[in-house]
């Protein structure tokens, strides 16, 4: 049997349900699952996963992420490294990080630059694979290099420029399929940490006023179109509150489809589906995922 090893390898699962590993609490199973406090073997475990032409799927928190499939194929690897690492005016932070808590403990050193961070629920790998940002603020502006491994299993440093960033994008996302991000270094400037936190909480009141942060969601399930909002437009056009099965078009902000309990990945797919073909009859402009949904395409 070719699988063999890997249902053997230290800490692998089969059949695992995913619901539990999604901030959506939405999922089917994965085939074969991994989560990894430790990246120490991952090079090494990549390059035979590669080599065998083993599929393998690199998640975070699943905070942006829609699981689809009924079963995921191939090996599904949590990447849960919590490593921090301060040196002068840099941070640098394992890819299982929480962006929140990178923002905290930035605060709490007195480094300033990435308040953002706290608006962004979700992983420093995730974070740097979409470029996520919030409140003025996105990756790029603070980062320097990123350690990543790549499909053959080797430890490779992309410099900022290299990352290609741009809205809600980076080279990892367009251009690097089976790259994985193991660690970000960002620039801070130093400023009492006094100043840092006030700022970070204004960042985390804006997020509770603006956003549904008491409900689970991915986030903005769209993208703003350039020089509009996707939130506005679908808002426009009618759709707060609007229910398919257990997914909602959550009445505070039109761009968060909330989980009301029991919504499927279905239910989630359909509204999205009726949010773009309702934006587009209205206003002529087609919406694009911003959450990525693994296992299906958005239909649209
Ligand atoms: N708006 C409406 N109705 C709504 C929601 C928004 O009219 O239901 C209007 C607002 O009044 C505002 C405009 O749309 O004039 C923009 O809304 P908002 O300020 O809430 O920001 P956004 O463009 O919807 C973006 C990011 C968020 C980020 C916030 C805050 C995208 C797709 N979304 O949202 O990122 O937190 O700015 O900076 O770029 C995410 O990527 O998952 C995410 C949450």
């Amino acid at each position: 049997m070719p699988d063999a090893w890997l249902a053997s390898y230290p800490g692998v699962r089969e059949h695992e349900p995913l619901a539990p590993h999604s901030w959506y609490g939405i999922g089917g199973r994965a085939r074969y699952f991994l989560e990894l406090a430790d990246d120490g073997r991952l090079g090494e475990l990549i390059g035979r996963l590669t080599a065998e032409q083993h599929p393998y799927l690199v998640i975070g928190a699943a905070t942006n992420t829609l699981f689809a499939a009924d079963e995921l194929s191939g090996l599904t690897i949590k990447i849960a490294t919590r490593h921090l690492s301060m040196e002068g005016d840099t941070i640098s932070a394992s890819a299982g990080y929480l962006m929140p808590k990178l923002a905290a403990e930035a605060a709490r050193a007195g480094r300033a630059g990435l308040e953002f961070a706290a608006g962004v629920p979700g992983t420093v790998g995730g974070s740097v694979f979409g470029n996520a940002g919030a409140f003025g603020g996105e990756v790029k502006d603070r980062l320097v290099q990123v350690a990543a491994i790549d499909p053959q299993g080797q430890h490779q440093t992309l410099t900022a420029k290299e990352c290609a960033f741009a809205y809600r994008d980076s080279v990892f996302k367009a251009a690097r399929p089976g790259w994985l991000v193991v660690s970000a270094t960002f620039a801070t400037t130093p400023e009492t940490s006094q100043a840092v936190r006030a700022r970070l909480l204004e960042v985390q009141k804006h997020r509770r006023a603006t956003q549904p942060i008491e409900q689970r969601s991915l986030g903005s399930t769209f993208k703003n179109p350039p020089g509009d909002s996707a939130g506005r437009l679908i808002d426009a056009s009618g759709l707060k509150g609007m229910r398919i099965g257990g997914a909602q078009v959550s009445p505070k902000h039109a761009n968060f489809i909330v989980n009301l309990g029991e919504a499927s990945a279905d239910d989630v797919l359909a509204l999205m589906a009726e949010m773009r073909n309702r934006v587009f009859e209205r206003f002529g402009i087609e919406l694009e995922p911003e959450i990525r949904v693994i296992g299906r395409t958005p239909a649209g």
